[in-house]
């Protein structure tokens, strides 16, 4: 069996963030709209840190404006909510971001069910969600919709196509079975309790591993050929050294996979890319433009 493809989820991204650079230039052309991402952060954890230096930054790149609002770790729910709603009537403001994990004394329900639903670019929001789930236009989580677009770069159309998700969070696995479904595909959501996962998985055209479990996913368990999307980064210590591997057991699973997602490099470019994605989407419907394409 020859080696796998490696999507090249940055080169990929690099590709969408460009498409919405010309998208932000239309609107700011033909309507006088800068769409405006604000993205909040509580507390000092250092990967958060990263993350929202590298949004603001991304942000920036494309034409946009970013605003960045850091807040203590004591900080109260209450405060917290006070931000939120503020950013909701602020008209600059068209995506607003509030960086998770939360502190402890904050609910994060109730904060992320406070933000405007028009403006819920990670796709988080009861009512998204709910729109996602009955098929309805909504803004749709960041990290699925790039596993999404990179497996139809490798597959084509994905029509009847037989899809294993394993990891059913929120954030990733809920919502990426919703996508895939309308892309047409036959559906597993697969778990921690699953039966026999090595035989679900083997069953599998199309793997998303979205478990949060380093290499838990052997080439043995790969159909030869499939394509395998891994969104895991998990930070282990390999030989005294502090290395970042995915949910999927790369070396192994190369071998047999048809194509497969690199960790770094791979799906996780793809999620800043389509947050940026998402608030051209939300500023085009808060003026009530057509989104410009992209
Ligand atoms: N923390 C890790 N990933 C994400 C994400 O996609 N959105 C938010 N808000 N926080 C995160």
């Amino acid at each position: 069996m020859a080696a796998a493809r490696i999507i090249d989820g940055k080169a990929f991204a690099a590709g969408l963030r460009e498409r919405v650079a010309g998208a932000v230039a239309t609107l700011k052309k033909q309507h006088d709209l800068t769409p405006g991402l604000a993205v909040v952060l509580v507390g000092e954890d250092p990967a958060s840190q990263v993350y929202v230096r590298n949004k603001a930054k991304q942000t920036v790149e494309v034409g946009m404006n970013s605003f960045e609002h850091r807040l203590d770790a004591t900080t109260s729910e209450a405060e917290l909510l006070a931000l939120v709603e503020q950013l909701n009537t602020d008209s600059a403001v068209h995506g607003i971001l509030v960086q998770l994990p939360l502190p402890d004394q904050i609910d994060t329900e109730k904060v992320i069910n406070t933000i405007d639903p028009a403006k819920d670019v990670d796709g988080f929001h009861v009512i998204n969600a709910g729109r996602l789930a009955t098929g309805q236009h909504a803004l749709v989580a960041c990290t699925p919709v790039g596993c999404v677009m990179l497996a139809k770069d490798a597959l084509g159309d994905l029509s009847g196509v037989n899809a294993v998700v394993v990891g059913r969070s929120n954030i990733v696995g809920k919502p990426v079975a919703q996508l895939l479904l309308q892309e047409h595909c036959t559906v597993t959501i697969a778990h921690s309790r699953t039966k026999d996962l090595p035989g679900v998985v083997r069953r599998a055209d199309l793997v998303i591993a979205a478990v949060g479990r380093p290499e838990m996913i052997k080439g043995d368990w790969i159909k030869p050929g499939a394509c395998v999307i891994d969104v895991g980064i998990n930070r282990i210590e390999r030989d005294g050294k502090s290395t970042l591997v995915g949910d999927c057991d790369y070396d192994t699973c190369a071998k047999v996979a048809g194509s497969i997602t690199p960790v770094p490099g791979g799906v996780g470019p793809m999620t800043i890319a389509c947050l940026l994605h998402n608030t051209v989407r939300a500023a085009s419907g808060i003026a009530g433009v057509a989104t410009p394409k992209m």
